[in-house]
């Protein structure tokens, strides 16, 4: 009786309760320095180390122009594209919420940026992480579908107690993956594309693992939140990675 109480009187937390305005005009000219200052730094840094479907979103979405962009004219050309559509949230949100959004073609974007004394900072995901790291690769039809699949994972995952499993493959695959293109290894992952430090260091040093690529290491493979990762998972192309994502059930998954 007390249980049933307690349920219903605690409001159900649906994803949009996290979003909150943009705010655009509230990003000084500062801010709109920094976004550039980031943007033509890793533009220039991942020169072609990173997949070709990454770089052609970024000319899609416009994201060269200058500024911090905004989010409504960023979707005019997204949701037309692959039915994604980027909302502004204050910081990161739990992992229910995320993967919710994910299942419903929605991505979070942090509603700040950070400061020019911070530019590698790694800790809270910010709009320069969010929009230059995640928005091209969901332009690319596939990887659209993939991402909205890891989302639905996710749900079933935490339903079942099993949110780390989903929390896992998300990190290999579309946060930190390494795929081949025409036999090069290139970087995948938003939080490699969107790092500077992190996007060579998983390409070109010796002092990591880097592993091939499948659903059952991504789901068990352990990673780091708080520093760059110590083993990637590499896949042998861009469409391998959608394939093995796209194929894999909750109870799959539930079971690797
Ligand atoms: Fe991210």
């Amino acid at each position: 009786m007390l249980q049933e109480t307690i349920t219903r009187d605690l409001p159900l937390q649906h994803w949009q309760d996290f979003v909150v305005p943009q705010r655009w005009e509230a990003f000084t000219d500062e801010d709109h320095a920094v976004w550039d200052l980031l943007f033509a730094r890793q533009v220039e840094l991942l020169g072609s180390r990173v997949v070709s479907p990454f770089l052609d979103g970024i000319d899609l979405l416009r994201l060269s122009h200058p500024g911090v962009p905004e989010l409504a004219e960023l979707n005019a050309i997204l949701e037309p594209r692959t039915g994604w559509r980027t909302v502004a949230v204050p910081g990161l949100v739990p992992d229910e919420i995320f993967f919710a959004m994910l299942s419903e073609r929605i991505f979070p974007v942090g509603n700040f940026i950070r400061t020019r004394d911070q530019l590698d900072y790694l800790e809270a995901p910010d709009c320069f992480h969010d929009l230059f790291g995640h928005i091209p690769m969901l332009a690319h039809h596939d990887f659209a579908e993939m991402t909205q699949h890891v989302g639905r994972l996710g749900i079933a995952a935490i339903e079942a107690g099993e949110g780390a499993r989903a929390a896992r493959l998300y990190w290999h695959s579309v946060e930190f993956a390494l795929a081949k293109e025409a036999g090069e290894l290139k970087i995948l992952g938003a939080g490699l594309a969107s790092s500077f430090g992190e996007s060579h260091f998983s390409l070109e040093s010796d002092e990591v693992e880097r592993l091939p690529f499948s659903v059952e290491r991504a789901v068990n493979t352990p990673y780091r939140h708080d520093a760059f990762q110590p083993r990637y998972l590499v896949s042998e192309s861009l469409e391998e990675t959608v394939a093995e994502v796209l194929a894999l059930t909750p109870e799959h998954m539930l079971a690797l």
